[in-house]
């Protein structure tokens, strides 16, 4: 069955551990079907964000809203019904097959006693050929390239069937062939995206919208051509650069200089 893509809704998230604030109150939406790209310089507090959204991490305050309902009412198998995970570092892997990793996927849907029934394994096939790793179905997970791991871990993603979808630099470890591929596939899903990207070219060209991180803080967020201007870019990261509209996609279109 497809699921409907879900609705998230972040307000006034934030995160503190050991004396250190890491997130200010985030306010962040994603309606049904969107892809949101989250970007920010290395620390800028993207990772936990998302740890905060798939529930690894709990906001010190604020909410976050799956559907209207507050995430922290659900249980661990009600979250995962709803939301799938692409981590940056993948854990719980030891010594299982890939073919093992991405049939984790199927489990929120199952009870836990139960055995992988026809569908699941069908599914599992699928989402192997999909991200082009079906000939690796047999060997072990910690053994692949990182750029192997990774679409793993998208197939993992894909057969859970979430609302929606969250990635940590889902693009890491991959050639450029791999990363519009993955890119293209999140995209195309019936599921809402929210991606860590620090490719800005990428990110302009895949998200509908994006949210700029800098310091914990939100420092800009709507359409990639209202976020990626050369002031933004220059004050958050540093950089000088040229953005212009590329002829053939309509995104910005940044050049770096030197
Ligand atoms: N448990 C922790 N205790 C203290 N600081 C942390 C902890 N986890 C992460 N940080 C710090 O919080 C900041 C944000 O980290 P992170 O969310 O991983 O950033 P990003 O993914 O944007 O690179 C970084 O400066 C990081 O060093
Ligand atoms: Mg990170």
């Amino acid at each position: 069955m497809t699921p409907a893509p879900a609705e998230l809704r972040i307000e006034g998230l934030r995160y503190e551990t050991g004396g250190h604030t890491l997130l200010h109150g985030i306010d962040l939406t994603a309606r049904p079907g969107e892809t949101v790209g989250v970007a920010g310089p290395n620390g800028s507090g993207k990772t936990t964000l998302l740890r905060c959204v798939y529930g690894t991490l709990r906001p010190t305050a604020g909410r976050i809203l799956l559907d209207g309902r507050d995430a922290a009412s659900l249980t661990v198998r009600e979250r995962a019904r709803r939301v799938a995970v692409v981590p940056q570092d993948a854990s719980g892997t030891f010594g299982l097959t890939v073919r093992e990793v991405v049939a984790m996927g199927r489990s929120p849907h199952k009870r836990f006693w139960e055995q992988d029934g026809p569908a699941d394994v069908r599914r599992t096939e699928e989402a192997l050929r999909t991200v082009g790793i079906p000939a690796f179905a047999e060997r072990t997970f910690d053994e692949l390239s990182g750029g192997e791991r990774q679409r793993a871990l998208v197939a993992r993603a894909l057969v859970q069937d979430p609302g929606l979808l969250a990635l940590d630099e889902p693009t890491n470890h991959l050639d450029i062939r791999y990363q519009l591929e993955v890119l293209a596939l999140v995209r195309g899903l019936p599921a809402t995206g929210l991606l860590v990207l620090h490719d800005l070219n990428l990110a302009a060209s895949f998200c509908d919208r994006l949210c700029l991180l800098h310091e914990g803080r939100v420092v800009a967020s709507g359409t990639p051509a209202e976020v990626l201007t050369e002031e933004m870019l220059g004050e958050v990261y540093g950089v000088r650069t040229r953005i212009g509209v590329h002829p053939t996609t309509g995104a910005p279109s940044i050049v770096y200089l030197p």
